[in-house]
């Protein structure tokens, strides 16, 4: 009996140690103001990517406005979203939205997928992206369609 519960107590602590190491983020390498490499392995879904920009949650056309008519209200602190897949490599745009402070220091825009350097983070939220590496994915995907 003492012998099973072991047992059970091992595979919980195996499988809570599996999901926690799913949240931390994939290695990213930062090379010649870019990440060259797809933090998921594979290219993104920019039909997802659209509906993420779109979607309150991550904020963006709270900033930016884009090629999306069905936002009725759109932002005016940050460029245009239209022609960023001209502007940007694939590469540029995803460490963006990694980190975009790579950019601006002083930027405004969310470093959506760094976690280092962040002070005063919530302790659910420490080492945890706010977004995932598939939806960052998804919304590069989005963004390298967006040309004049
Ligand atoms: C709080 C405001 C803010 C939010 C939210 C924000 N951004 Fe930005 N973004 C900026 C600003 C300001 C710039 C201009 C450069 C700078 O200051 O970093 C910028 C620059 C960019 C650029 C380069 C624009 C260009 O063509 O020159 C892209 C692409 C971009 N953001 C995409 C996004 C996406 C996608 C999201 C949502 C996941 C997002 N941003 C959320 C403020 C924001």
């Amino acid at each position: 009996m003492a012998r099973a519960l072991v047992h059970i107590a091992a595979l919980i602590a195996t499988s809570l140690a599996c999901c926690a190491h799913a949240e931390e983020p994939a290695p990213f390498k930062i090379a010649a103001n870019g990440i060259a490499e797809s933090l998921t392995g594979s290219s993104g879904d920019a039909v997802k990517g659209r509906a993420l920009v779109l979607a309150r949650t991550t904020t963006c056309i709270l900033c930016h406005s884009a090629p999306l008519p069905e936002a009725r209200f759109q932002g005016d602190l940050a460029p245009d979203l239209a022609g960023a897949g001209n502007r940007w490599t694939v590469s540029q745009l995803r460490l963006r939205l990694v980190d975009a402070s790579r950019f601006n220091p002083e930027t405004i825009m969310p470093s959506y997928y760094r976690t280092d350097g962040l002070v005063r983070v919530g302790r659910n939220f420490a080492g945890k992206p706010i977004l995932s590496a598939a939806e960052i994915e998804d919304i590069v995907a989005y963004l390298a369609t967006l040309r004049d």
